[in-house]
């Protein structure tokens, strides 16, 4: 195929009616949580339980809901990379995704965002709460809440609520009350800021906070922004698209390629994909991009708890352990001890390729500028890594010659991300 063929969109009317369960399709059963279910069983939006433990295959969008999806950007495109292959000059197709710019809150997060807060609605809720890291999915929850009806509380790593603040503000004008994690409103939080008024924080710090807080609140869910089984079941929405964009062009990918964090962006695009190399044998490969500071895929495959009180059940999953210190990054979305129980099982069966990208991030955000240079567009920090790994992947078709199909996501646009690139690339 020429180059020609820059952009592929999907009519409204062929957007995906429902989302791709693989549950049922893993190669053994996914291990149930461990220890004490009853905090998550109170502050659970109660259709989001149900959906993490569902052996249906597909799970119908509500009607209404679909809607939402439409008001959000929803199909979104997928593009070509065209110039940055001849720029490459690699013989391989790349592909990708573009979640950031067509979603109002630039990024992949509000597919689940939105979702979530329409059920927590539907359940009579008025409140949910948060974690965030790169602050993407709080301002996703945030705008979600806010067009529900429903308020927000957000607990942000303070390592990046420190250097995003038109992120905070994008939050606030939606509403939310935001909070640095560890904050002084909860007991994780002020025993943290005991030792140290400085401290960073993390994602599972931030989880413990918020479910403290949701927990003394009847009327208030907490809601989780990666890792459970139902977050990335919204967000196969992504995958499911792309597998439709991409057979209307008579293509299907060699190599799916993403970040990951906890891993709710590598799940959305590569579920409906590992899906099918499940049930027909198709051999894609499949590769996680990761940072150095918390490569949680060649951690241990364990029980561990998913925040760092001990708060939640223990998921089987690989990490690093739950009360891990971990060196802050400008992806620092991509900062956290460990992946979803689902992908870490693929994981474990030899189905998904990790690559983890040194802490300077001077290698992906240089990758990202030559993205941007070619294809015009700004990934976020934590979409640089699946940048990098396209364009490892892309080099080694080089090499060898081979004319492969690459998919990779851009998650996130890095329009409010300017300081992470002027620092690491020194503008
Ligand atoms: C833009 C973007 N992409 C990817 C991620 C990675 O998170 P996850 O692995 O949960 O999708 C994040 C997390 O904050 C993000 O903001």
């Amino acid at each position: 195929m020429t180059r020609d063929i820059r952009q592929v969109s999907l009519p409204v009317r062929d957007m995906p009616t429902s989302w791709y369960n693989i549950i049922p399709d893993l190669p053994e059963p996914l291990s149930a949580p461990e220890g004490d279910m009853s905090a998550m069983g109170k502050v659970m939006i109660k259709e989001c339980l149900d959906q993490e433990f569902s052996s249906e295959n597909w799970i119908e969008i509500p009607e209404e809901l679909q809607a939402i999806y439409q008001q959000i950007g929803r199909p979104r495109p997928l593009f070509r990379a065209a110039n940055l292959e001849k720029l490459l000059d690699t013989p391989a197709e790349m592909y990708y995704k573009a979640e950031g710019l067509f979603s109002p809150t630039g990024s992949h997060k509000i597919n689940t965002a939105i979702a979530q807060a329409y059920y927590g609605k539907r359940q009579g809720l008025e409140r949910l709460v948060t974690e965030t890291g790169a602050g993407q999915w709080g301002t996703a929850l945030s705008c979600a809440a806010r067009i529900t009806g429903l308020e927000a509380t957000v607990y942000w790593v303070r390592a990046v609520y420190k250097w995003k603040e038109a992120r905070r503000d994008f939050m606030k004008l939606y509403g939310a009350e935001v909070f640095a994690s560890p904050s002084g409103n909860t007991e994780t939080g002020r025993k943290l800021l005991n030792e140290d008024a400085e401290h960073p924080g993390s994602l599972a710090i931030a989880i413990s906070e918020g479910l403290e807080d949701a927990l003394l609140d009847n009327k208030a869910a907490y809601v989780l922004g990666s890792v459970l089984n139902h977050v990335l079941l919204h967000q196969t929405i992504i995958g499911l698209e792309c597998r439709k964009q991409l057979e209307s062009i008579d293509r299907y990918p060699d190599v799916v390629v993403s970040c990951l964090g906890g891993g709710s962006n590598f799940g959305g695009i590569a579920l409906p994909f590992l899906g099918d190399v499940l049930k027909s044998g198709r051999k894609t490969r499949f590769v996680a991009a990761q940072t150095e500071a918390a490569p949680n895929l060649q951690g241990e495959y364990r029980y561990d708890n998913a925040d760092y009180s001990g708060i939640t059940p223990r998921l089987k999953m690989y990490t690093l352990g739950h009360q891990k210190d971990m060196p802050p990054v400008f992806g620092d979305g991509l900062r956290y001890h460990g992946c979803s129980p689902i992908l870490s099982l693929l994981r474990n069966k030899g189905y998904i390729e990790t690559v983890a990208y040194p802490i300077d991030e001077k290698r992906v955000f240089e990758s990202a500028r030559t993205f941007l240079s070619e294809e015009g567009f700004l990934p976020a920090p934590e979409s640089a890594y699946s940048v990098a790994a396209a364009i490892d992947e892309a080099e080694a078709c080089k090499e060898s010659g081979e004319r492969k199909v690459i998919l990779f996501n851009v998650s996130g646009h890095g329009f409010m991300d300017m300081e992470g690139y002027k620092r690491v690339l020194h503008l």
